[in-house]
């Protein structure tokens, strides 16, 4: 039973006793008991609190070794990426849901989102989002607004018997106004999706908006998404082929050079295609040969793909079953370099060209995911080795898809509908690999990696190097297999220089370690980042909780190796370096909280000096007290406000204990 003993792992979390400690007036324990209980109306239903629990892979009957070397070299080795920035990996949120995920104007954002987000901008130095997706193709912008300060609005299809994949969707300004004034708060760079359903009504007010409101943070604007399901979506004719998408580009791209609204149209991302090789897809290259890069380079920021290793549309009749693709797509070394294969050629073309390549749009699959698979460990470790691997491959950012709340594979989720708990969104485990890929990489900028093809290229053990000017900095060890035993862990042997090499030996004398660890493949939430977690279902206000656990293993200077043990599952990242450490420890968490404004949406109240945030990720949360706020209405009742902020500490650590009961019960 796995939620015991994370039960324990909640209770000795410090930061729900430092409230108490602090002296600071807190609610009794009978009103915690009573909020910290599961509202019915947030799981009934609810995909987050899904109880379907997979068996994990069956490990291999001719196991592969379990003493791994790993041989580095000073001065660089052979196969290393393009350079890349701790921001490789970003999230790209559905137009249609943005306002439940981001805010619905820039003065109700969402404190969980801010939270989230904060995690990775600390570790990474920014981060980059998308809003966009299948619904950008129908966005009308309401000039003034939309009834009941809604920023997005789905037109009811009229005609339910005519199918309509895309129903109409106004979107009012103040979307963008929250998305800028996210950008304000914290290093937030975005990308956004404008429609590409209609030569003759190009709709450009997404476009003038977003480059009034967000300026220098607006880093892209994708015109056409997935251009090749086009036909098959009914957004054109069967007929439509790439020439046809290079030439509707062309018209639209005048369209806004026409615009002296859109002062800035080298910012575009194209051309989007997904499906190249599998059914009528387009690859990149067969639009490019239709001279799209020749005539449309200029005009573009970044040269964009998207695609997801498989899908769950249930479009032949057949429904996938989550177990066999666990082990023949997800938790499979090979298959992740062969998802990039198609894109060595399309990464070439975009270094030539001096453009960063960017999956613009992925996740474990698409139609929502697989029940089990999706939202469990095995997805977090799939993430990890597939974003390791694109950079491998020279792709330059990934962004992860964020759908509806029905969607298993979603990195966070909102709670459903209108509910004004801020505390209650679910943390998906794709979320943990943000967190991994942000720290493997760092925030210099000149993160380099190479697939080492660990262990014989086994499918099980992936393993990667990242290099820093010539330097290894730090190496990802994964392990795939489910072995409570311990008997399938294995020991990676890092040597750097010396051995065989002809080199001198520069392994360092220690290094430090922190594991990524669950139980198992298939557990959803028992899942934690150098001991700290986001918590179950509905229970998290977008913090890390627990006190980081940092391994520091000594290294045998005298025969060259540091000896670093990866269980099963697990994924361990090993800083070779002091300064590799540093560079990618988050020292600056912001910590956003709210006030009762009253509004359906919490209003945004606080932003911390540095100085007090240094201490407020996790360890030593008691100086998360006391801060200072910005918010119209908060100065007036510090002392209710500093209540509240201590109440809600306490009540995520409660709730998060009552849910994961709840869980052990159904179970
Ligand atoms: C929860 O995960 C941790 C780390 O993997 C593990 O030590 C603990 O035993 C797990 N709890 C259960 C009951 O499996
Ligand atoms: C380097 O040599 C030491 C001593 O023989 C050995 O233990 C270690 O595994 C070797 N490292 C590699 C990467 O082969
Ligand atoms: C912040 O939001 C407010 C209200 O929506 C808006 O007036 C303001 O322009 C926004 N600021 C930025 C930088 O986007
Ligand atoms: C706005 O709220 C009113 C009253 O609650 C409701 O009748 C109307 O349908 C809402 N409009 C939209 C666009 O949701
Ligand atoms: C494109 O989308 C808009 C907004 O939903 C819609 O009004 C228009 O009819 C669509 N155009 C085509 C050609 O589908
Ligand atoms: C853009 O402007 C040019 C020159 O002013 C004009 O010839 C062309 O028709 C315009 N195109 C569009 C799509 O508005
Ligand atoms: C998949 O499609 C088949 C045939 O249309 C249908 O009978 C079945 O219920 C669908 N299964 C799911 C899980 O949607
Ligand atoms: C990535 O780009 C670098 C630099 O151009 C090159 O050496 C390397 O071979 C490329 N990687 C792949 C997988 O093509
Ligand atoms: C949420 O929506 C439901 C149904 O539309 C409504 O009855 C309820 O009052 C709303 N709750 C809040 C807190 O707005
Ligand atoms: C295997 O890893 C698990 C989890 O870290 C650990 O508890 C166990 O001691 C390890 N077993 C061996 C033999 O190293």
């Amino acid at each position: 039973m796995p939620s015991l003993s994370f039960l324990s792992l909640l209770a000795s979390i410090s930061l729900c006793a430092s409230g108490v400690a602090a002296g600071v007036t807190t609610y009794g324990t009978t009103e915690l008991a009573a909020a910290a209980k599961p509202s019915p109306t947030l799981c009934v239903g609810a995909v987050p609190c899904d109880l379907n629990v997979l068996q994990p892979m069956a490990n291999p009957q001719q196991p592969a070794s379990q003493a791994v070397p790993v041989q580095l070299y000073s001065g660089g080795m052979n196969g290393l990426s393009i350079p890349v920035a701790g921001s490789f990996l970003g999230f790209s949120i559905e137009m249609s849901v943005a306002n439940r995920i981001i805010g619905n104007d820039g003065n109700k954002l969402i404190p969980t989102f801010l939270n989230l987000m904060s995690t990775i901008t600390s570790r990474a130095g920014k981060a980059v989002l998308r809003v966009g997706g299948n619904s950008q193709e129908s966005a009308s912008v309401v000039p003034a607004g939309l009834p009941n300060g809604t920023a997005v609005y789905k037109v009811p299809n009229p005609n339910p018997a005519i199918k309509q994949i895309t129903p109409t969707l106004l979107i009012s300004p103040s979307l963008v106004y929250a998305m800028g004034n996210i950008s304000s708060l914290l290093p937030i760079e975005w990308f956004i999706g404008l429609p590409f359903n209609d030569t003759n009504n190009p709709r450009r007010e997404l476009a003038e908006i977003a480059q009034k409101v967000l300026g220098k943070n607006l880093i892209g604007m994708q015109l056409g998404n997935e251009p090749d399901l086009y036909s098959g979506n009914g957004i054109r004719t069967n007929a439509y082929q790439p020439s046809d998408f290079t030439a509707d580009f062309g018209t639209f791209l005048q369209d806004y050079k026409n615009d002296s609204g859109v002062p800035n149209t080298n910012i575009f991302v194209a051309p989007s295609v997904c499906c190249g090789g599998s059914g009528n897809g387009w690859t990149p290259e067969q639009v490019f040969d239709t001279g799209f890069l020749t005539d449309y380079g200029s005009n573009l920021a970044y040269i964009s793909v998207e695609h997801y290793p498989a899908n769950n549309c249930n479009e032949s009749g057949q429904v996938v079953d989550p177990n066999f693709v666990m082990s023949s797509i997800y938790l499979n070394h090979g298959a992740v370099s062969f998802l990039n294969q198609p894109y060595v050629n399309t990464a070439q073309i975009a270094v030539s060209m001096g453009k960063p390549l960017i999956m613009f749009e992925t996740n474990t699959a698409s139609c929502g995911g697989f029940s089990g698979l999706s939202d469990s460990f095995a997805a977090t470790m799939w993430g990890i080795d597939y974003s390791l691997n694109m950079a491998y491959t020279n792709f330059s950012n990934a962004l992860f898809h964020v759908g509806g709340e029905s969607d298993y594979y979603n990195p966070f989720t909102p709670p459903p509908t209108n509910q004004t708990e801020f505390r209650h969104w679910t943390i998906g485990s794709t979320f943990y690999t943000a967190l991994v890929i942000a720290e493997a990489f760092g925030s210099s900028g000149n993160a380099r990696v190479v697939d080492l093809f660990l262990n014989s290229a086994s499918i099980y053990t992936p393993g990667y190097a990242i290099y820093e000017n010539g330097t290894p900095e730090r190496v990802v060890l994964i392990n795939y297999l489910t072995d409570p035993s311990g008997a399938s862990n294995y020991t990676a042997y890092i040597s750097v220089g010396g051995n065989g090499t002809n080199t001198p030996g520069a392994t360092p004398s220690s290094v430090q370690v922190k594991y990524l660890l669950s139980p198992s493949a298939t557990e959803k939430f028992n899942i934690s980042w150098a001991g700290q977690t986001f918590g179950g279902p509905f229970a998290s206000d977008g913090r890390l909780l627990g006190n980081d656990q940092i391994y520091t293993f000594p290294c045998d200077t005298n025969n060259n190796f540091c000896a670093v043990t990866v269980p099963a599952p697990g994924v361990a990242l090993v800083f070779l370096s002091s300064n590799a450490f540093k560079e990618s420890a988050p020292t600056t968490t912001q910590v956003f909280s709210t006030s009762t404004t009253g509004t359906t949406r919490p209003a945004i109240t606080v932003t911390i000096p540095q100085a007090v945030l240094a201490t407020s990720n996790g360890r030593g949360g008691g100086n998360w007290l006391g801060l200072g706020s910005t918010s119209p209405g908060s100065s007036k009742s510090l002392n209710s406000s500093s209540r509240m902020r201590v109440s809600v500490l306490l009540l995520v650590c409660f709730a998060s204990a009552a849910l994961f009961g709840s869980a052990l019960i159904i179970r």
